[in-house]
């Protein structure tokens, strides 16, 4: 099947409809575009659990406060289709802003829980706003059984997932485990930004977090010493500058002083006038 490009929600409702009459499941994937290779294994992830799957590649712009980086955040749509048609994806929901967002509208989706009163939620307060309703609403257009997720933004997930318990949405969110260069930094989309040397005094995100974690594995187990091998490892990096080093249960992001059952070790840097986000999930024995 030759992969289907929509850009009006009505179209790509109907199709999706049509799939459905037709008794096939849908897995969304939901995207920002300048797809590099952790966002194909989303594509993988959802082409095996769903006979069909669906990219979305829009930059949401309501989960982009003023000052962010929504003008100049990488848009290349004709390379994204050649990457996703490659990967065998079935249809790329495209829409304009104004085709998501027309003129009146005012419903928004504002998750109001523990999930996002901290980390990013604390420094970017209308992000999680933004994403919880556009995910909303391409979970309903594009009629999805499944939508799969970069552990990356494991923060993104468990907002996701409250909002579709308590919206009683009929999804099945996947998390899928972050995708690293070499290197062992995550992929992003704003690893484009990073000059050279910024990209190498990146590699200080996940090396940092693999001291953390080889601790945890040696059992190590006070929350505040695991976050101190973390921020120790980052100080040795001049071009980087800690915006948060935390560490909290997972999904649930409660706060820890021991690390009894599953927890996120997540933190975001500055690397020059980058901001990036990284994170281990630590699984505890409860
Ligand atoms: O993770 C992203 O790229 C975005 O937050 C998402 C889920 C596509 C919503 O705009």
């Amino acid at each position: 099947m030759k992969m289907k490009i929509f850009t009006m929600p009505e179209e790509m409702q109907a199709w999706a409809t049509a799939q459905k009459a037709a008794g096939r499941t849908i897995g969304l994937c939901p995207t920002m575009g300048a797809l590099h290779e952790g966002h194909m294994t989303l594509m993988r992830a959802a082409k095996e659990a769903s006979d069909i799957v669906i990219a979305s590649v829009f930059v949401n712009p309501t989960q982009f406060a003023p000052g962010e980086d929504y003008e100049k955040y990488p848009r290349q749509f004709r390379e994204d289709c050649e990457k996703l048609a490659r990967e065998g994806v079935d249809a790329v929901f495209h829409p304009e802003p104004a085709a998501m967002y027309p003129a009146g509208f005012g419903t928004y989706v504002t998750p109001d829980c523990a999930e996002t009163q901290v980390l990013e939620g604390a420094r970017r307060p209308i992000h999680f706003r933004g994403v919880a309703t556009v995910v909303t609403k391409l979970m309903n257009i594009t009629r999805a059984d499944r939508a799969f997720f970069g552990q990356k933004d494991a923060q993104q997930v468990a907002v996701v997932r409250r909002c579709v318990e308590d919206l009683n949405l009929p999804v099945q969110v996947t998390m899928v485990p972050i995708c690293r260069e070499e290197s062992g930094l995550a992929r992003s989309s704003r690893n484009a930004y990073l000059r050279p040397a910024e990209r190498k005094a990146a590699t200080v995100l996940s090396r940092s977090l693999r001291k953390a974690e080889t601790a945890f594995t040696a059992g190590e187990r006070s929350a505040e010493r695991l976050v101190a091998l973390v921020q120790e490892e980052l100080a040795g990096e001049p071009l980087a500058r800690v915006d948060y080093v935390a560490l909290r249960t997972f999904p649930g992001l409660q706060p820890v002083t021991e690390v009894r059952e599953t927890c996120l070790l997540a933190l975001a840097v500055f690397i020059g006038t980058t901001r990036l986000i990284d994170n281990v999930i630590l699984e505890g024995e409860a």
